[in-house]
């Protein structure tokens, strides 16, 4: 018979699981949201309330074994990703795992292998490949419109402000062991792969630099600043800036993709797209989605929705995820 739905069940109710995946799969057709879980009562509660699932656990093991669960989000901590997914895959459940998978690349290997033992699907979390205006973005590269992608820039800044709320100083998240190198290192590997699918290509060479500036106001956050210079192997070169150590005023998602013809593309703020060309009158696009729709998680967990009722391997691959977390490493380790 074939299957016309999957239950889904999400481990870890923070920024993404709760923001993102939990506010995603409550309307995505073909799957149904049967269980939650998460260590922090309060959490776990507040959000059995506000999707009124009814079973709702404090350990991913319960969840695991629910037979209503076909499928897991995996949206704990980095460091705790490994046992969840191999928990979860050997129970034969297919797993969307946030990114990076793991905190080194020995035990995103790990994963990846139990994956292909286990024969279910394991997609990564990456869902800039999904957010509209990088799809507008990839549209418009792919049919020429620019020439061929000579340089890109990207810059991406954080208020300081939302990161010590998010991921006060205490968090996982600023602890290298845990998080593999800080918000630097976790939020790179979007970027990376985003790059990687915008232009076919794999990255060459990396240089980096960073400076961290402990901002004692907010509690000993810090205020990251980090630069990478990268070569494609089709030659393109790219700038990344990523920096927790602004206001508000100086938040900022800005994607620039300058063309051998001299056209460019300008992604801005992950609502808006304008074309540069030859014609005088620039063409824009304007996004009017918002939460996990304007961030690509509704569409990516539709994808893996779909790649498990077709049963065929989702477009993002987990090799993907170690090329990405590969060139992250590498920039964590070239800025030292
Ligand atoms: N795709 C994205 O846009 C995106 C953005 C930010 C973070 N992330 C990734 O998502 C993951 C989670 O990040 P976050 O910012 O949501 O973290 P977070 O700290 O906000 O939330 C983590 C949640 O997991 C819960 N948790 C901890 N241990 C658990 C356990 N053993 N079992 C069940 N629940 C447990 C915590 O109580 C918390 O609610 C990380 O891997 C991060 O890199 C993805």
């Amino acid at each position: 018979m074939t299957k016309t739905e999957v239950g889904i069940g999400i481990i870890g109710l923070g920024f993404v699981g709760e923001k993102a995946h939990l506010s995603a799969f409550r309307r995505i057709l073909g799957s149904r949201l049967v269980a939650i879980a998460d260590v922090d009562q309060k959490r776990l509660q507040k959000a059995a309330d506000k999707s009124k699932i009814k079973s709702v656990y404090s350990t991913h093991e319960d969840l695991i074994n629910d037979p209503n669960v076909g499928a897991v989000v995996i949206s704990v901590p980095t460091f705790l990703h490994k046992k969840i997914a191999i928990d979860a895959l050997k129970a034969g459940k297919h797993v969307l795992c946030e990114m990076p998978l793991a905190p080194n690349m020995k035990d995103a290997q790990e994963i990846v292998d139990e994956a292909k033992k286990a024969g279910v699907i394991l997609m990564p979390s990456l869902n800039f490949r999904f957010t509209p205006n990088y799809v507008k973005t990839k549209e418009l590269i792919d049919k020429g419109s620019i020439g061929k992608p000579a340089a890109i820039f990207y810059r991406e800044f954080i208020p300081a402000v939302d990161l010590a709320r998010q991921w006060p100083p205490t968090s996982w998240a600023w602890n290298k062991e845990k998080s593999g190198g800080g918000p630097a290192f976790t939020l790179s590997v979007w970027s990376i792969d985003l790059l990687r699918w915008l232009l076919n290509a794999e990255v060459r060479k990396v240089h980096a630099v960073s400076k961290d500036t402990i901002l004692q106001e907010l509690g000993g956050t810090n205020g990251y600043a980090s630069l990478a210079v990268l070569e494609f192997s089709n030659n393109t070169v790219v700038t990344l800036e990523f920096s927790g150590l602004v206001r508000h005023a100086m938040s900022m998602v800005r994607l620039e993709v300058l063309g051998d013809n001299t056209n460019s593309i300008l992604s801005e703020e992950n609502d808006r797209v304008t074309l540069f060309g030859s014609d005088p009158q620039k063409q824009m696009w304007i996004f009017r989605e918002s939460g996990a729709k304007v961030w690509g998680h509704y569409q990516e967990d539709e994808h893996f929705i779909q790649s498990i009722l077709q049963n065929k391997q989702p477009d993002i691959t987990t090799d993907d995820a170690l090329k990405a977390q590969e060139v992250a490493t590498k920039i964590l380790e070239t800025s030292k």
